[in-house]
């Protein structure tokens, strides 16, 4: 997929098509009347006819107008004036890429006057529609003994716009969006792949493979160093399957390594089965996304490489299946993780944060100047947010802040729960310092309390993403967030420190 910028107005541009916006009821956008004009009023008569009123979610396509340098024009539906705003914006893109999918345009140009401004700068639609565009075109079919047949024909979309002073900001949202769209296409592969296939090993082989393209650090720490490190919280994860856990780290230097990096955990459980404690078998195939956190750190590091981002990032994927097995942790069982606090494991199926805790003490050791943890945690954090929210919670709030803005900037949206001290008590343990469950309540809160017992030392965010990484039902499959929440907020954080 290609995109372009160009500058100027409607009549002076040619192309297979041309999108353009019609108001409710019936309102031409000043690129419809523009090309209104030139036709010598061929669009107010279609309008005239009521084929089209402007409701979202409507389109119609013309051939042939005369007196156009188009070949086609595509209206489409903007709603009501005054009502537009951003999730409309959204709604509109999408409308219009379907539409498109089902033409054999290959080219088109959108002009992006035809969206009012009061709510987001042009630069931000164009992040936007790269994103959806990329998104729409994808499909995962590798595992298919033959490719579906239902391949758009789309190659190329211009954006119009008409001011020259934007031209800077635009180019540059548009390579940014086109590298986080990239890094949700690997985040997607990775979710959406068979969990016989995408195993703790295959994570670390595709860590390398982008290592070698990126020309990044790779290291790969087997089941033996990790014992040497003393993770024995993570390891106790590991124990019911017979694949062998990885930790693998990342390393990326946009700037001198002596400055501080930034640190993403990716959760990457490649199948989770809830162990001992057993998850019933409905739906159970969909614990193969369990790894999406760790897809998730791989996709944004993708994007950070892409751009060549001016940080140090470090990303840390504590990988392993959740199995039941003769050897498999019990209920009951205690372990002694990295940091030398005891864990007393009352259910097997709460193994995330027994893997990411082991991988947040590692984190130590690169001096972060930030900590961002990315894990499909709880079940809790689908109850509470859905599937539209991320769940985020932190031990600073001018951090967390920063997060939520960036989630802001690029609709993927999370939403901060309180980590208050007094959720603590909730994770008491008669026979370890802590327990790896608190009770009935606030699931999401004491999943995070206890992953904030191993991050005293840094500035650190947790993200639960179990709502928001994938869509199960007919479109079941991985979303590839919050890849734009973490670029975005990297995005932000590079032009900070430089
Ligand atoms: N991977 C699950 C969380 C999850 C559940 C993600 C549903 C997406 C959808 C996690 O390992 C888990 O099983 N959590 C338990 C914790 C409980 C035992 C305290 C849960 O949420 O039920
Ligand atoms: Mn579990
Ligand atoms: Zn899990």
């Amino acid at each position: 997929m290609d995109f372009g910028i160009k500058f100027g107005t409607p009549e002076k541009q040619r192309g297979a098509c041309a999108v353009v916006g019609i108001f409710e009821s019936r309102k031409m956008t000043e690129s419809a009347k523009v090309l209104d004009k030139i036709t010598q009023g061929h669009i107010k008569n279609i309008l005239t006819s009521g084929d089209i009123d402007g409701k979202v979610n409507t389109s119609l396509l013309l051939h042939n107008v005369p007196g156009t340098q188009f070949k086609r024009i595509l209206l489409i539906g903007l709603g009501k004036e005054q009502e537009f705003n951003e999730k409309i914006f959204l709604a509109v893109i999408n409308s219009t890429l379907n539409a498109l999918h089902k033409t054999a345009v290959a080219d088109v140009m959108l002009f992006l006057s035809d969206f009012p401004n009061k709510v987001r700068t042009n630069d931000w639609k164009i992040s936007q529609t790269v994103i959806a565009t990329i998104s729409s075109i994808y499909r995962f079919d590798q595992l298919k003994s033959k490719p579906e047949n239902n391949q758009s024909k789309l190659r190329k979309i211009l954006f119009c716009i008409d001011t020259q002073e934007e031209l800077i900001a635009c180019e540059q949202a548009m390579q940014q969006s086109l590298a986080i769209a990239h890094g949700m296409n690997l985040t997607k592969d990775l979710g959406n792949l068979a969990p016989n296939i995408c195993t703790p090993t295959y994570l670390a082989t595709q860590a390398k493979d982008l290592a070698k393209t990126y020309k990044l650090k790779a290291s790969i720490l087997d089941e033996k160093d990790m014992e040497k490190l003393g993770m024995g919280s993570l390891l106790s994860v590991a124990r019911g399957s017979e694949q062998p856990a990885k930790l693998i780290v990342l390393e990326y230097y946009g700037l001198g390594k002596k400055e501080h990096p930034i640190v993403l955990v990716g959760k990457g459980v490649t199948f989770d089965t809830g162990g001992i404690s057993l998850k019933p078998a409905a739906e159970m195939d969909e614990m193969k996304f369990d790894m999406s956190g760790a897809g998730s750190v791989l996709g944004t590091m993708l994007a950070v490489a892409e751009l060549r981002l001016p940080i140090n990032l470090v990303a840390i994927i504590p990988a392993t299946e959740n199995m039941p097995s003769g050897n498999a942790t019990k209920p009951g069982d205690v372990v002694t993780s990295m940091s030398g606090q005891t864990i007393e494991i009352l259910n097997t199926d709460a193994e995330g944060r027994l893997i990411l805790c082991d991988a947040l003490t590692y984190a130590e050791r690169y001096n972060p100047k930030i900590v961002i943890d990315i894990a499909t945690l709880t079940g809790a954090c689908v109850i509470a947010l859905g599937n539209l929210t991320t769940g985020l919670m932190s031990n600073d709030d001018k951090l967390a802040q920063e997060l939520l803005e960036a989630g802001e900037q690029a609709a993927d949206r999370a939403w901060q729960l309180p980590l208050w001290d007094e959720y603590q008590d909730l994770l008491k343990s008669n026979f370890a310092d802590i327990a790896n469950i608190g009770g009935r309540t606030a699931g999401t809160i004491t999943a995070a309390c206890f992953l904030s017992r191993f991050t005293k030392k840094y500035r650190w965010a947790h993200l639960d993403i179990a709502g928001t990484a994938w869509k199960s039902g007919k479109d079941k499959g991985a979303s590839g967030r919050p890849v734009p929440l973490l670029t975005q907020f990297l995005i932000a954080q590079s032009r900070a420190s430089s």
